[in-house]
């Protein structure tokens, strides 16, 4: 018997009318229109605000959710998500001021990253945000920058946690690792330190991104709670928030199925009560492309058809420039296919031969959709790429060839 071939995941978060995608109740036609464009992200609002009410249905209410801006700083985008979270993760400076912008309190805004520089140690001190340290020196330097300015800074400290993740998706903790101070070297230099020098605030314990697997992330989960008792066991002055990182992912490939938080927000409440002291603290997730991943498409328009031998390409006016990650260069093994739709011809049957839709760049990595079942497409349809609402124009490289930029719109 033949086994059938793994597919998408449904689309469903998106409204059809006759055969024309809506996004957050515009055709493709009428945003190009509004935005007066011919190739663009549009990220709907409703749908992020969805994937919040998603969190909290299952994860217990004590737990905050922060939204990672880096996913998608487009600033509308955290405008609207502004009173839907509890607080942000930045990643740089820029990111912070977006941040301090929309309005989110100081205090319920964090800093992490690697090979942080003075000036945005410094930014971040006078800000009042929390730093998350990432390194010995970084702590150092934090503390030094408080005295020149007399102000103590606030600092959790970025654990690289001994565990690492059981299961595919990007592992950011366990073995050497850019990300955090080593566990058991806290466990040294925690009893250690002048804690009148600076705010303490607690332990970002951040250990990857991109899982699909409750079992892994439970696993995490069970792994960052002990974790976090020991640390604080061992802290000589009160610890006052745990952020116990994120990791949820999104169906991005044939074969994968959205994530079942049901048994991971059980897990959790069990967690809760096995550690009554940590339940007593500031809990937080960190969560990017989870909340805004499945808000956002990526549409552009089919300029020429050509049969080459044989196979025909779909030849757009978008490509990797603009998205780099569905083009398989940001983080994958091997490149697989994003969900992919010809927009204005929703629901019509697919052809049986399969195309590929591929960008303007002299380089093959510029292919949009690699040998895909597709309605019969014509000069003038829209080319869509679902699952698109993170990591997308700010993790392209758009000036590559000289291109135009693509535009952004949140409806
Ligand atoms: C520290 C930190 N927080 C949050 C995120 C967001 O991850 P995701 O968008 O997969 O939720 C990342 C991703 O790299 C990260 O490094």
């Amino acid at each position: 018997m033949n086994k059938a071939s793994p597919v998408h995941a449904d689309m469903h978060q998106f409204e059809v009318k006759d055969t024309q995608l809506q996004i957050g109740g515009y055709s493709l036609d009428q945003l190009a229109s509004m935005l007066d464009k011919q190739v663009f992200y549009a990220y709907d609002q409703t749908v992020v605000k969805a994937q919040i009410d998603i969190f909290h249905r299952h994860i217990p209410a004590s737990i905050k959710l922060h939204y990672a801006i880096k996913a998608n700083p487009y600033m509308p985008l955290i405008n609207a998500m502004r009173p839907w979270v509890e607080g942000f993760d930045v990643a740089s400076q820029k990111e912070m001021l977006m941040a301090i912008q929309s309005g989110m309190p100081n205090r319920d805004i964090s800093f992490a990253g690697p090979a942080k520089q003075l000036p945005e140690i410094r930014a971040a001190i006078v800000a009042g945000i929390t730093l998350h340290i990432e390194s010995e020196l970084e702590f150092e330097r934090a503390v030094k920058l408080g005295q020149e300015l007399d102000i103590k800074p606030i600092i959790a400290f970025r654990v690289n946690p001994a565990f690492e993740l059981k299961a595919s998706g990007m592992k950011m903790g366990g073995g050497p690792k850019q990300f955090g101070i080593d566990e058991e070297r806290l466990f040294e230099i925690l009893p250690t330190l002048d804690y009148s020098q600076f705010e303490f605030r607690g332990f970002h314990i951040f250990w990857g991104s991109q899982n699909l697997k409750q079992e892994a992330i439970i696993d995490a989960h069970n792994n960052t709670f002990a974790l976090a008792q020991k640390l604080i066991d061992i802290t000589p002055t009160p610890t006052v928030t745990v952020n116990l990182g994120g990791g949820m992912g999104i169906p991005y490939f044939p074969g994968e199925k959205r994530l079942d938080l049901a048994p991971i927000g059980e897990n959790l409440k069990q967690l809760l009560k096995q550690y009554p002291q940590l339940a007593k603290l500031e809990l937080i997730f960190e969560l990017g492309r989870f909340l805004v991943a499945e808000a956002g498409i990526y549409a552009s328009r089919i300029t020429d058809i050509k049969v080459s031998r044989g196979h025909t390409y779909l030849m757009t006016n978008g490509g990797l420039h603009h998205h780099l990650s569905n083009s398989g260069n940001f983080g994958q093994v091997i490149r697989k296919n994003y969900p992919v739709a010809i927009g204005n011809k929703m629901g019509l049957a697919p052809e049986e031969a399969k195309v590929s839709a591929v960008g303007p760049l002299c380089t093959p990595l510029d292919t949009l959709a690699d040998k895909m079942q597709l309605p019969k497409a014509e000069l003038g349809d829209w080319l869509v790429i679902f699952q698109s609402g993170a990591y997308g124009p700010t993790a392209s490289p758009q000036d590559f060839l000289g291109h135009p930029h693509v535009s952004e719109i949140l409806v």
